[in-house]
């Protein structure tokens, strides 16, 4: 049978190459339309996890995970000698930057050469980790063509970016459009009818390279939009106007408007790196970008303009911040997830451990969170959530970096002397005695 019938009878073996928050809900969501799925991670505690039928991803309930492994539909292993069993194989392994914001295509390299030697003719390899334009062409096309075999022509390659959303339940690998490139048309079109068995919505593009680009587009699009709002957040606390109350007017007009939200930063695995990907690769041009770098300008300074804002509100008690004890109220980069990659919580952190405060954090989500070991701070320390209760009592101020939406923000402002709410959780709350600074929002009347 070639691959074109094994994908349309659902008989061809797809194996996945890391099993994170992109490569684990990929192999459910493919085992449960009827696929066989090898789930292939160097990391032995998470196949042990898997092949025990737990989930440390919290969008892929362990329940489903545990049927699906139960059926054998679904198994994990470290062994890349099973990638001969493959038809189909999707690369999901990280895709960093280093210190100087460079690229860091290990994860990568070290996947498409672990294929290598295993790939045989009539395959398809699948490249989903966000990545430049000309990263399947310039770096993994020549690694699987050490083989003998030629892409495009002996086997199939395709780029099709990953757009998952953790935490959002609206949205998941069955209902979220994918972008399809491949090296031909014959490769774009075999990928295109393996993607239409998840999700109704396929979208072919030309190349692997628009395929590429149009992941950038969309993080580096959030990037400048966040940016923005947080430039004009810093300008209407200055002139006394509440951002979110602008937005929330604003977003009232039906078309050519999108809202966004300003914050303390951006964080997570995308929006703070991706960007730099496209910077990176573009001086290759000589292109110089300019917007991405502004972007990245703005965000990179608010954790600077939250710390300014924990320091006003000691002020208004007649305290300093060297000395002081302040608690964090979430470090995950986004609401309602465990991620703390790159979270602004971090460089807010190292900021108060700089100026000499003692910090404290509450995360129901992130138990145990890092920070320092870096060119802007050398010390590394480690910190622990702390129970909410216990955090409160001891706090001369509290930030709020992450609303995460199980906890009582009223109960918080009523223990707190003062709260620093960098996402807005406490607009609706009434605040007789001025105790909440909102980012966004005119300082409470002293
Ligand atoms: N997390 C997101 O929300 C998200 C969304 C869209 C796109 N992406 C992109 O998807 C890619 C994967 O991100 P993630 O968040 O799933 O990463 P992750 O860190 O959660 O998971 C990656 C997994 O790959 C494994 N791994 C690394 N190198 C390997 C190798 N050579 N062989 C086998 N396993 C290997 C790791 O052990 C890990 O389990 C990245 O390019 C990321 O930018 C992530």
């Amino acid at each position: 049978m070639n691959l074109k019938d094994k994908i349309l009878n659902k008989e061809a073996t797809i194996c996945i190459i890391g099993l994170g928050y992109v490569g684990l809900p990929h192999a459910v969501a493919f085992a449960t339309t009827g696929f066989r799925v090898i789930g292939l991670d160097l990391s032995e505690r998470r196949v042990a996890a898997v092949n025990r039928g737990h989930s440390d991803i919290p969008d892929v309930a362990s329940e489903q995970l545990a049927a699906l492994v139960d059926a054998g539909r679904l198994e994990a292993t470290s062994d890349y000698d099973r990638l001969t069993e493959a038809d189909i194989i999707l690369i999901c392994v990280p895709t960093p930057f280093d210190d100087m914001k460079t690229p860091d295509l290990q994860y990568i390299v070290s996947a498409a050469e672990g294929i290598m030697p295993r790939l045989g003719a009539g395959k398809m390899v699948i490249l989903q980790s966000t990545t430049y334009p000309g990263t399947t062409e310039e770096v993994v096309q020549p690694i699987l063509e050490r083989s003998g075999l030629k892409a495009g022509q002996d086997f199939h390659l395709v780029f099709s970016p990953e757009r998952i959303d953790p935490g959002n339940p609206q949205y998941s690998a069955h209902n979220i459009p994918k972008v399809v490139g491949g090296l031909t048309p014959a490769c774009t079109e075999l990928a295109c009818m393996l993607f239409g068995h998840l999700t109704p919505a396929v979208h072919a593009v030309s190349t692997p390279r628009a395929a590429e680009m149009t992941k950038l587009l969309e993080n580096i699009f959030r990037s400048v939009n966040i940016a923005l709002v947080n430039e004009l957040a810093v300008l209407m606390e200055r002139m006394g106007i509440d951002i979110w109350e602008v937005i929330a007017a604003a977003k009232t007009k039906p078309f050519g408007f999108m809202a966004f939200s300003p914050g303390p930063g951006v964080g997570g695995h995308c929006i703070p790196v991706d960007p730099y990907y496209l910077s990176w690769k573009a001086r290759q041009f000589d292109f110089y970008t300019k917007f991405i770098e502004l972007a990245a300008e703005v965000n990179a300074d608010m954790p600077n303009h939250v710390v300014g804002k924990i320091v006003a509100g000691l002020n208004l008690h007649g305290k300093a911040l060297r000395g002081s004890r302040v608690l964090i109220l979430g470090v995950a980069f986004k609401r309602d997830i465990d991620d703390a990659r790159n979270s602004p919580a971090q460089r807010t952190i190292e900021l108060l451990l700089d100026a000499g405060a003692t910090v404290e954090y509450y995360d129901p989500y992130v138990p145990v969170f890092q920070v320092g070991g870096n060119a802007l701070h050398r010390g590394r320390v480690a910190l622990h959530s702390v129970p909410l209760d216990e955090g409160l009592a001891r706090a001369d101020i509290v930030a709020i970096i992450t609303g995460h939406r199980n906890v009582d923000y009223a109960e918080v402002v009523a223990r707190s002397r003062i709260v620093i709410d960098a996402v807005n959780v406490t607009a609706a709350l009434t605040d007789e005695s001025n105790r909440i600074i909102r980012l966004g929002a005119p300082m409470p009347a002293v």
